[in-house]
């Protein structure tokens, strides 16, 4: 973290509200820089130097969390839809901390999500050169043929640019798992669409090793020491 940061950031970095909520608590008066009311989101603070404190408690280090939630389909990844459609805070435990995404998923598309407060950690699994894969299933509306997946295998051109390699792997005639390295926007819905067919399923069944395994859809479970150690590594 750099150490010159504005109050609103430092607020939001330490994982306790988004920045919007932030901004709204520091107007609110409910937050002191070295013992002085700040109502100003935009002042700069010095971490190594300032002492923060919310709600008349200092902000300490505050622990990291990672979750995995199997998010069920018609649920949006982001935390306010202004069209009042569910989002996956409406299924999540323990509402008073503050968890964002790594990544996001299509309000049709259900399957694995990691949700964290570490934004170094979210920022490194998103960043395409890291190259985390992630494995979907998917049904076609119409059978894909041998050498369609070969396309998808080698590289499909989408308007941004061709795709990268990757993994596909048949289950029937209109189903194959797909492994990505990439998270463009919509990307596995476009890939199908070159072929002039709809993804009508899409889950995703793997980050990286993680699989579902026994997680029930919209339950969360802490990802293991060993499995936040694998990501960490994942090449
Ligand atoms: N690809 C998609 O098309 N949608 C998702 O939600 C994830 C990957």
């Amino acid at each position: 973290m750099r150490p010159i940061k504005t109050l609103e950031r430092v607020l939001s970095k330490a994982g306790i509200g988004s920045r919007t909520e932030a901004r709204k608590w520091i107007g609110e008066g409910r937050v002191r820089v070295n013992g002085r009311v700040v109502r100003d989101g935009d002042q700069w603070i010095d971490l190594k130097r300032d002492r923060v404190a919310f709600d008349g408690k200092p902000l300490g280090k505050t622990e990291r969390v990672y979750l995995l939630f199997y998010k069920p389909k018609g649920y949006l990844t982001t935390y306010r839809d202004p069209q009042g459609r569910p989002t996956i805070y409406d299924l999540l435990p323990n509402q008073d901390r503050y968890l964002f995404p790594v990544g996001r998923l299509d309000l049709d598309t259900s399957g694995l999500l990691i949700l964290t407060n570490d934004t170094a950690f979210a920022e490194r699994l998103t960043n395409p050169d890291y190259k985390v894969p992630k494995t979907y299933l998917v049904k076609a509306s119409k059978p894909i043929t041998d050498a369609q997946l070969q396309q998808l295998r080698d590289g499909v051109e989408l308007r941004d640019g061709a795709t990268r390699p990757a993994n596909v792997r048949r289950i029937a005639a209109n189903k194959f798992e797909i492994t990505i390295t990439e998270g463009r926007n919509r990307q596995v819905r476009r890939m199908v669409e070159v072929f002039g067919a709809k993804v009508l399923k899409l889950v995703r069944v793997a980050i990286g090793r993680i699989r579902i395994g026994d997680l029930k859809i919209g339950k969360v479970r802490e990802l293991t020491q060993q499995e936040l150690k694998g990501l960490r590594t994942e090449d």
